[in-house]
């Protein structure tokens, strides 16, 4: 008994109540975010659906394991403690040298838990690593290249004339309900393509050809990331997959394919004075907090932005379209429908205007984050090219106003 008393006494209860509450309230938190948005526990298509099928083989598994080896535990502890003075002065029972029953036993349980994991895990990798069959013929064609720091799209499938592939960065636009074959690819280093609710990851490895397929049920806006350290800006190398129905998709597809919008200046029309604030750097986040009802959903913000804006100004358009070539971002950008920004160091631009984020999926595709991106890249991404390689190379200076009239015509490209 003096065990028992002397283990109690010793406790300390305030410290144990205290863990006890954090690792409730902990658990509680991390159950009302089982549906957070890079959950992998509410998952939204085939692939990401046996991934977690197999997690939860494996829980199952291992919660009977452990159940069975904590019962057995428990009852040993408890039936043959030292109950008396004598018992504990006693000397030790007499010891074996195994029992053959209990030995095979215990091999013959733990290959059958093997097994009970590894068929669903043969079966899961064989599903997982490619387009079945049934779907190859339809499945669209997608090769997704990760640079430090950002994600280039294109759609072999989509060809524009005199431009190649259809190509998009950072938001991957795919249809609903088909399978999307994904070729990975990296030019730098090492990347990893990673949409947790639909499938992931795989990484994107330099001279390599890897591949992944995914497909979404339904409709949707879908978070994805680098999943592989990269480099210093790793860690905000985001982006996103939106899913839309067939005729959507069609449509989008269509609008992706003409060059950039144009914008007509009346004759005589002056810039008007515009101010941007960058003062709201933390509320960018689309759709959150997803619990505000006069928030738009993330997929009707994505909708929305297909649309040319409210306040545009053509003169100020047509002054940042002037700058975006005479400030030499046509060296690393393309821009179809400017002839010579053929630049493919960084992102296509060619639609940047209908996008919901820019900077990687960093940053909401506004005026103040755009303002805040381009008057120094380095803030917000950490040693990235555009700051590097383009500002400080070829000694870009951008005032105030020339910040405002890149924003302008920045947002009318949809
Ligand atoms: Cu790219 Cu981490």
């Amino acid at each position: 008994m003096r065990l028992p008393t002397f283990f109690l006494k010793s406790l300390p209860w305030g410290r144990c109540a205290l863990a006890l509450s954090a690792l409730g309230a902990l658990s509680g938190c991390q159950w009302m975010r089982m549906n957070d948005r890079q959950s992998v526990m509410a998952v939204d298509g085939p692939v990401a659906r046996s991934q977690l099928d197999l997690f939860y083989v494996t829980c199952w598994v291992t919660l009977v394991i452990f159940i069975v080896v904590g019962s057995v535990l428990a009852y040993t502890t408890i039936k043959f403690r030292a109950r008396t003075e004598a018992d504990e002065n006693a000397m030790p029972p007499e010891q074996g040298h195994g029992n053959p029953f209990i030995e095979v036993g215990l091999i013959g349980a733990s290959v059958l838990a093997l097994a009970i994991i590894a068929f669903p895990t043969f079966k899961a990798i064989g599903f997982t690593y490619d387009v079945p069959e049934a779907e190859k013929a339809t499945a669209l064609q997608v090769v997704a290249t990760g640079y430090q720091w950002w994600f280039k799209f294109e759609y072999p499938q989509e060809q524009i004339q005199g431009a190649g592939n259809l190509t998009t960065g950072n938001e991957l636009v795919i249809p609903a309900g088909r399978a999307v074959h994904v070729d990975l690819r990296s030019v730098d280093v090492m990347h990893s393509f990673w949409v947790p609710k639909l499938a992931g990851k795989v990484d994107m490895i330099p001279n390599r050809a890897n591949l992944l397929w995914l497909k979404a049920d339904h409709p949707g806006y879908f978070w994805g990331q680098c999943a592989e350290f990269c480099g210093e800006s790793h860690a905000v190398m985001r982006f996103r997959v939106i899913a839309l129905d067939a005729k959507d998709y069609a449509d989008w597809v269509a609008l992706q394919k003409q060059p950039a919008r144009e914008v007509a200046v009346p004759a005589g029309a002056v810039p008007k004075a515009q101010f941007a604030s960058l003062r709201d750097f933390q509320a960018n986040e689309i759709g959150f907090p997803a619990d505000d009802p006069l928030e738009l959903s993330p997929l009707d913000a994505w909708r929305a932005k297909q649309f040319p804006e409210r306040d545009e100004d053509p003169a100020l358009i047509a002054q940042g379209k002037a700058l975006f070539q005479a400030k030499t971002c046509i060296v690393c950008h393309t821009i179809r429908g400017i002839p010579a920004a053929v630049g493919v160091r960084g992102p296509d631009l060619t639609h940047v205007g209908a996008r919901t984020t820019i900077a990687a999926g960093l940053l909401e595709n506004n005026s103040e984050q755009l303002q805040r991106w381009i008057h120094n890249p380095s803030l917000v991404k950490p040693g990235n090219k555009m700051w590097v390689e383009g500002y400080l190379v070829n000694h870009i200076q951008l005032t105030s106003a020339d910040e405002v009239a890149l924003v302008a015509f920045l947002r009318s490209l949809k």
